[in-house]
């Protein structure tokens, strides 16, 4: 575990892996794992030669066990507000990231672990991951966006059974409540798996992708017609871009199309 560099970044051709790299704490989440986190996310979201990011968590066990309880438990109620309002501040530009940003949930995801992967776009599980927001359990209530976030992918009801009754999912009951989009097969690397499964985003083109990331996010907080009036200005993005010639060019020449984002 190092302090220092709670968070390290590898590259993957056009893909940036940010890991979690607090193995002794099972990748839990200091103050200085969420700067080191926000520093990292604000660097990607300016690098046009990442196309997709990955988060992951070191080791085999824990993609994140979510909140530092230890380095909690000497807090004060107002750190405890400060840490809170970190989550948002820190995580905002993953959360609002125009390229697509994948969890590679490597082991168990809770509390706040879970709440990190809830703020990727996609997510895909190991086998032998674990999910769930314990909180209640702990006195408290998710506090880096889950409440909101968990309903609007699983549904209330579902949301409800994991906080209030601080159920944990394996991989597979996860996937079927459609909290995670894959389950990796045995035997292969989360990370691995992750990173051949998003190659088309990789590959594909990012104009296009980022305008349906934001046409999509839109829609929860629009009236229908207001997001079908977003849908034909965020159409209208890709449509002035030069991958849309780009990819017309290469269908009539019967080759795969090379996206610049532009
Ligand atoms: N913060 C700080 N340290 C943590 C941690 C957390 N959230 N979760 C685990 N650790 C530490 C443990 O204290 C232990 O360190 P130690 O050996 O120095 O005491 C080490 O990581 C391994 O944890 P351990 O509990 O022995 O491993 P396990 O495989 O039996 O269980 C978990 C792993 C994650 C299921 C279990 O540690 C756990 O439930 N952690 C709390 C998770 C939680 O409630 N998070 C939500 C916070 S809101």
């Amino acid at each position: 575990m190092s302090d220092d560099a709670p968070v390290s970044l590898t590259r993957h051709g056009r893909v940036a892996v940010l890991t979690l790299d607090r193995e002794a704490r099972m990748n839990a989440l200091s103050r200085a794992t969420l700067l080191a986190l926000g520093r990292l996310g604000r660097e990607l979201a300016d690098d046009a030669s990442v196309r997709a990011i990955v988060l992951t968590g070191a080791g085999d066990k824990a993609f994140c066990a979510g909140a530092d309880l230890k380095e909690r438990q000497g807090m004060t109620e107002n750190d405890v507000r400060v840490q809170v309002d970190l989550y948002r501040s820190e995580l905002a530009s993953l959360d609002r990231s125009k390229k697509p940003v994948v969890a590679a949930i490597n082991g168990v995801a809770l509390g706040g672990g879970l709440e990190l992967a809830l703020v990727c776009d996609l997510r895909v599980a190991a086998p032998g991951a674990v999910l769930g927001l314990p909180e209640t359990t702990l006195g408290i209530i998710p506090g880096a966006g889950g409440t909101q976030r968990i309903a609007r992918i699983v549904g209330e009801a579902r949301a409800k059974e994991l906080i209030l009754l601080g159920r944990r999912l394996d991989a597979d009951e996860a996937l079927r409540w459609g909290l995670v989009n894959r389950v990796s097969p045995a035997g292969t690397s989360v990370l691995d798996d992750t990173l051949a499964w998003l190659a088309p985003i990789a590959d594909g083109a990012p104009i296009a992708q980022a305008a349906a990331l934001a046409a999509i996010e839109a829609s929860y907080d629009v009236p229908l017609a207001q997001g079908l009036e977003l849908e034909k200005v965020f159409y209208d993005a890709c449509l002035r871009s030069e991958d849309r010639v780009e990819a017309l060019r290469a269908f009539a020449e019967k080759r795969r199309p090379v996206f610049q984002g532009r």
